[in-house]
């Protein structure tokens, strides 16, 4: 397909419904326990990694202080493992009193004082996956109003420990439920992917009338393996994927793991580039208090960032897959821009991949490229063959910019083909 038409087809689509309650407009950022700190709750022996309520005002701390906030990583997120093992006596859920001394009240509270924002966890069904109090059908109304209460900006809401048909009655009901608290609280479904994440067992378009984000697949573990087989399976299922992403609704192919110990800096930069072709949620989960400053320039790349939180919040896609092991992906922006992610699945030594724009599907015209990384740009014809050398695991990852305000005149000095760029709107050669 022409990419003209594909960028129409996916505006079209975002004329569909999403759940009507106004967040994510762009994909949620921020920080989520589960990948790095799992459920361990023994506070005793390891206060500073344990479940409690320090953990999380340390991360809220540090999102405040680091200048990750300003970059839009604003929510905390609880996920499993905070609760007491019994109800109170009203039935509602409460939090482990000893690692949560204060109530999530009171972190919440800590969040809003900060301009940040407080998720919570919950279970679809008789028991979290942990083993915690879950929430069966009977109980949603309640605990939608204590989250509510508590005054939580985000709910995930996990599905073990129940059936196709309990989900299928459970997670509207939730969404339904939380939109009568009168509160905004994002709502992360995990339905689909206890559901496979394809249909007909997955219903996309409801989804998207429902939840704010879904898991449509398994869980992330701090490895390249595990990050590639992710990336693998979004791609793979690209073509009924894309088409469900839009403003107020995303796919999510779970947590960022840079900063942990499991990749290198070139497979962290891949996982950063990939999940912002996917117009992925970013919630990282690492330890924000010792996080080197390497894997930090990663997550807080400002071009990076925005090329994921673009307004039209269309999901990208692979648009080739070389038989040298690069491959090319491409995401539409707005104001006529795209980006492009050249990939390495190599690992032998930097593969030096050529190309051009017109083999890559761009129109007519010349194009100023930004390597997102490096900072580099330069301009470039539809037909200029260029070549981007790209690191195994790694990627080189562009920021394209319309077509139409740049002009190429090439000119000669000495026997050198020099090029200099002429700007249409400032009237001058830049
Ligand atoms: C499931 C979810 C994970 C995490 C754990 C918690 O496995 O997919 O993201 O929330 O449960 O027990």
């Amino acid at each position: 397909m022409h990419f003209a038409v594909l960028i129409f087809a996916s505006v079209a689509t975002m004329t569909t419904f999403a759940l009507d309650n106004g967040l994510m407009r762009t994909p949620p950022m921020g920080w989520l326990a589960w990948e790095r700190f799992r459920c361990d709750i023994d506070c005793t022996n390891d206060p500073k990694n344990c479940i409690s309520e320090n953990l999380f005002i340390d991360m809220a701390d540090r999102l405040y202080e680091d200048g990750w906030k300003e970059l839009g990583y604003v929510y905390v997120n609880i996920d499993d493992c905070w609760a007491s093992m019994d109800r109170d006596k009203d039935g509602r859920l409460q939090a482990d009193p000893n690692r949560f001394p204060g109530g999530i009240n009171k972190l919440a509270r800590y969040m809003h004082d900060r301009g940040l924002k407080l998720g919570i966890y919950g279970d679809m069904g008789t028991h979290t996956c942990g083993g915690y109090p879950g929430t069966t059908v009977d109980k949603i109304d309640i605990d939608a109003q204590t989250f509510a209460d508590w005054e939580v900006d985000m709910l995930k809401f996990d599905g073990c420990y129940s059936n196709a048909v309990e989900q299928e009655l459970g997670y509207p009901l939730m969404s339904k439920a939380l939109n009568a608290t009168g509160r905004p609280i994002g709502y992360s479904c995990s339905w689909p992917a206890y559901q496979g994440g394809l249909p007909p067992k997955v219903n996309y378009t409801q989804l998207g009338q429902i939840c704010n984000l879904w898991r449509n697949y398994g869980d992330i573990q701090d490895s390249w393996s595990s990050v590639l087989s992710i990336a693998d399976w979004f791609f793979e299922n690209q073509d009924v994927l894309a088409p469900a992403a839009g403003p107020g609704r995303w796919n999510d192919p779970d947590m960022l793991v840079i900063g942990d110990f499991g990749l290198s800096m070139d497979q962290s930069r891949s996982q950063m580039a990939l999940w912002a072709i996917m117009a992925a949620p970013l919630f990282m989960s690492n330890d924000l208090r010792t996080i080197s400053s390497g894997a930090r320039s990663i997550l807080q790349n400002k071009m990076i960032i925005s090329i994921n939180q673009d307004p039209l919040g269309i999901q990208g896609r692979r648009i080739l897959k070389e038989k040298s092991g690069i491959e090319v992906y491409w995401r539409p922006l707005s104001n006529n821009a795209s980006a492009l992610v050249f990939f390495s699945r190599r690992n032998d030594m930097p593969y030096r991949y050529q190309t051009s724009l017109s083999k890559l599907n761009y129109t007519t015209g010349s194009y100023k490229v930004t390597d997102v990384y490096t900072d580099q740009t330069d301009v470039l014809k539809d037909s200029t063959e260029f070549v981007v050398s790209v690191n195994p695991t790694g990627v080189v990852m562009w920021y394209v910019s319309a077509p139409g305000k740049l002009q190429y005149h090439p000119f000669i000095r000495g026997n050198k083909l020099h090029r200099q760029t002429y700007d249409v709107k400032q009237n001058n050669f830049l």
